[in-house]
């Protein structure tokens, strides 16, 4: 099946079997390799990406269900000039990742907590990272990292 969608703010047509996951997609057929894939089973997170907007495991979903929709992948956080985008900033300066496995999923997720929230309290961060795991950092930091993020796309908007 051809199906066309728009992929970090560009245009795209991909040619896909019906029964190729998105995440298969993204990884294999378009080489956008940060999107993780972590456990198949929809727990880990790893796989996360932003559907029109809002965060969703694409191991969990078909290919062919973005068509005509809008989608982001770590890769499309970035400035075209390399700025890291202010959540990445974040994860940076907070020391919110080790080995960086969970850290493209944990990130787009965190990017969408922070679209809905502006100024999300440790809990609330807590509870909406609750699909996404981490086997490295005990998630302090991540947590730290997800709040000063948030704080400064509030600023900038
Ligand atoms: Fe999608 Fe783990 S690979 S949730
Ligand atoms: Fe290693 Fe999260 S930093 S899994």
């Amino acid at each position: 099946m051809k199906i066309e969608f728009t992929l970090n703010a560009k245009p795209v047509s991909v040619d896909v079997a019906p029964s190729t996951r998105l995440a298969d997609m993204l990884r294999e057929t378009l080489s956008l390799t940060g999107t993780h894939i972590g456990c198949d089973t929809v727990q880990c997170g790893a796989c996360t990406i932003l559907l029109d907007g809002e965060a969703v495991k694409s191991c969990s979903l078909l290919a062919v269900a973005v068509d005509g929709r809008s989608v982001t992948t770590v890769e499309g956080l970035a400035e075209a000039d390399g700025t890291l985008h202010p959540m990445q900033a974040a994860f940076r300066d907070n020391h919110g990742l080790q080995c960086g496995f969970c850290t493209p999923g944990m990130l787009m997720s965190a990017v969408d907590l922070a679209n809905r929230n502006p100024d999300p309290s440790e809990a609330e961060v807590r509870g909406w990272l609750e699909g996404n795991i981490c086997r490295c950092t005990g998630y302090q930091n991540i947590v730290k990292s997800v709040m000063a993020g948030a704080a400064v796309m509030n600023q900038r908007s």
